[in-house]
């Protein structure tokens, strides 16, 4: 309905300001009729989450742990039940595609085949001819797609989000973290320098030192710091079952590094499968021969300058096979030995860092009551000390508690060390 003209003449002329009543009808404009109660339902809601969290103090985000009031087994129970695992299928053909009935026939290994329909979570341009699908265990239907042929469990070795660990957590160990840069990164990042000179960069990396040193950690490390897909393998997961299933599972790791642009292997305790070949009689470790004879191999296949590098790490290098040591698969070895005072005093520093310390802790002397231990054991140390001050109800750790569970830790672990029996061994 259009103002009278006149109206619009006089109000323009002389424009009436706006009341109090007015502002406030024009701050309804636009609200729903409950919208202020609701805002105030929210506001009474928020405070209410935060007086709980007070309430609650230390939050799970900060622990891992939820509070033990939160702990229920049983709905706990009921989600893994409700979360079946689903089983890999074969679509082998489709039935009238593109049409609103389309049926798929699926193979199920060593059971039967199935025509059923699809699951309530995939489109049918989602399902091609030939594709691994994965299908509930009542009805059959498909419910997700999945990726070609390379094992589930291969996948699931991915590191996907990065450890926290940087470089400034690893004390001392500067020669090793060089080295190991040298060989993975550099390769990675400037590969023209090596085509330049005309050779071929280290394709692996084997780190060796007694167990606590920090291999792990440096490797976990390096996953930080590259943008590289990062694979870690534990040697024992590709011990299998049935003859022949640990060399396909390495051929199809190193069949999905390949398809990466650029990818980090890590084989942790490698010791696990690449044990120096011996014949008991009973051939119960060809098996395990095998798989690490797969390794031996795909290092070979691989060019040294592609995509791939591989790092291993093991505490009893004595125990390797030859053929996996030999200069071409993997170039460099990297020991870790015991940290020297200076490292050790790091080692300290770096534990401590998060703790809540007395001011002038002398970390140096600490250093030097622990001769001959590795990170892991200082660490021990740290943690022990925090113990010590929790029993005596305090909120800050003196030097006192270091002092004693030096004594505790480095005497007591004496029995259990690793440390001297590696020294023999190498
Ligand atoms: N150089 C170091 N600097 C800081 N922390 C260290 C260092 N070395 C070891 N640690 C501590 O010890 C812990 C164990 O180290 P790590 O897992 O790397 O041992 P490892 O060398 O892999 O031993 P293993 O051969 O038994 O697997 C680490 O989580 C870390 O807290
Ligand atoms: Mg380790």
């Amino acid at each position: 309905m259009a103002p009278e003209p006149e109206d619009e003449i006089k109000d323009e002329k002389n424009p009436r300001p706006l009341d109090e009543d007015d502002i406030a009808l024009l701050k309804t404009y636009g609200l729903g009729p409950y919208s202020t109660s609701i805002k105030n339902v929210e506001k009474e809601i928020k405070e209410m989450a935060k007086k709980i969290n007070d309430l609650c103090g230390i939050k799970e985000s900060d622990t891992g742990l939820a509070a033990p009031s939160q702990w229920d087994l049983v709905s706990d129970k009921q989600m893994m039940q409700e979360e079946q695992p689903l089983q890999v299928a074969r679509c082998t053909k489709i039935i009238s595609p593109n049409t609103e009935d389309a049926k798929y026939v699926i193979n199920v290994k060593q059971i039967a085949k199935f025509v059923v329909g699809l699951g309530d979570k995939v489109s049918p341009t989602d399902i091609e001819e030939g594709m691994r699908v994965g299908v509930d265990r009542n009805k059959y239907q498909i419910q997700i797609p999945l990726p070609p042929k390379i094992d589930p469990s291969v996948t699931m070795m991915t590191v996907e989000e990065k450890p926290d660990v940087t470089y400034n957590d690893v004390g001392g160990c500067k020669e090793q973290i060089e080295k190991m840069r040298e060989v993975v990164e550099l390769p990675m990042l400037h590969p023209e320098k090596f085509v330049k000179l005309g050779i071929d960069p280290p394709k692996g990396v084997l780190c060796y030192g007694p167990p606590g040193t920090g291999k792990t950690l440096l490797a976990r490390a390096v996953a930080n710091r590259t943008d590289a897909c990062f694979i870690r393998v534990i040697g024992s997961e590709l011990v299998q079952k049935y003859v022949g299933e640990g060399a396909r599972m390495v051929r199809e790791l190193f069949q999905m590094a390949r398809s990466k642009k650029a990818c980090i292997v890590f084989f942790d305790e490698v010791d696990a499968i690449g044990g120096a070949r011996f014949d008991d009689g009973v051939g119960g470790d060809n098996e395990v021969q095998r798989t690490m004879l797969e390794i031996v191999n795909q290092l070979d296949g691989f060019d040294a300058r592609g995509n791939i590098k591989v790092l291993m790490a093991t505490n009893r290098p004595d125990t390797l096979d030859p053929a996996l040591l030999r200069p071409g698969r993997l170039d460099r070895k990297v020991e870790f030995g015991l940290p020297d005072l200076e490292s050790r005093t790091q080692i300290f520093k770096i534990h401590t860092r998060t703790m809540n310390c007395e001011r002038d802790v002398r970390f140096e002397l600490l250093a030097r009551l622990c001769p001959n231990s590795t990170g892991a054991d200082i660490r021990s140390v740290c943690t022990e000390a925090g113990m010590y001050a929790i029993r005596a109800r305090r909120k800050t750790v003196t030097e006192k508690d270091f002092l004693d569970a030096v004594n505790k830790v480095i005497k007591g672990y004496q029995k259990f060390s690793a440390t001297p029996k590696y020294m023999v061994y190498n």
